[in-house]
């Protein structure tokens, strides 16, 4: 008679069981980039960093502080704020424009999309070993149907990508250092999350934890 009942005999049917299927537009190239490549992205990030510090945003209303501390490259950085998100065109705490997108950064984002417009923001995303990212759906683009195209550097980390509802069926994937992944088409809508990243898997960052830079075109005029 009750929903209770109801969600728990479908979640003990084998019958009724959904299993997972990666969604279309999901691509993940593993180790695209280099030891080499990776160790030159990790210097621009260094740099850029020196310029626009890593943060830790705060949740919307709550204004709890996340655990992953962010920065940006390119015109426009996803910002947190009490108020909600947004994209904005300076650092938060410095106030000052986010250092240029790399041209290494645009020619993977040429490389692995069809999208004629560059990505205006990068994300650059620092996770120690006690970090994570809850589910979510990356929603605040104006551009919703263009790809999002990230990197990871640094140690592994288990990424979980589900569907386009929360409860959906989900898959739980390791990223290493130098794999690229594509959430373009369905998998552009599609949940995902960061459960926890594995210390001293990688030699990269000589401090240990991750790096994961993520490329959106953000559409401010469409
Ligand atoms: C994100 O969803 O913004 C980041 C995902 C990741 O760190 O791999
Ligand atoms: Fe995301």
């Amino acid at each position: 008679m009750t929903g209770i009942g109801t969600g728990s005999i479908h979640s003990h049917n084998p019958f009724m069981r959904s299993e997972f299927q990666f969604p279309s537009g999901f691509l993940l190239l593993p180790e695209y980039f280099s030891r080499q490549a990776q160790e030159n992205l990790l210097h621009l990030v260094r740099k850029a960093v020196q310029s626009a510090p890593l943060y830790r945003p705060v949740m919307p209303r709550t204004g709890k502080p996340l655990s992953v501390r962010m920065s940006n490259f390119g015109p426009l950085g996803w910002i947190t704020s009490k108020e909600g998100y947004r994209y904005g065109l300076h650092h938060p705490v410095t106030n000052k424009p986010w250092p240029p997108l790399p041209a290494c950064l645009a020619a993977l984002w040429q490389d692995v999309t069809n999208w004629p417009d560059l990505p205006e923001a990068c994300l650059i995303n620092y996770y120690d070993e006690k970090a994570r990212l809850g589910l979510h759906v990356d929603a605040d683009e104006n551009a919703a149907k263009a790809p999002i195209v990230s990197v990871s550097l640094g140690d592994q980390a288990l990424f979980r990508l589900g569907g386009p509802r929360r409860n959906d069926p989900t898959r739980s994937l390791r990223l290493s250092s130098g794999d690229v992944v594509v959430l373009g088409g369905a998998a552009r809508h599609c949940y995902h999350g960061v459960d926890r990243i594995y210390p001293n898997t990688s030699t990269l960052l000589p401090k240990g934890g991750r790096i994961n830079l993520t490329m959106r075109v953000v559409g401010r005029n469409t």
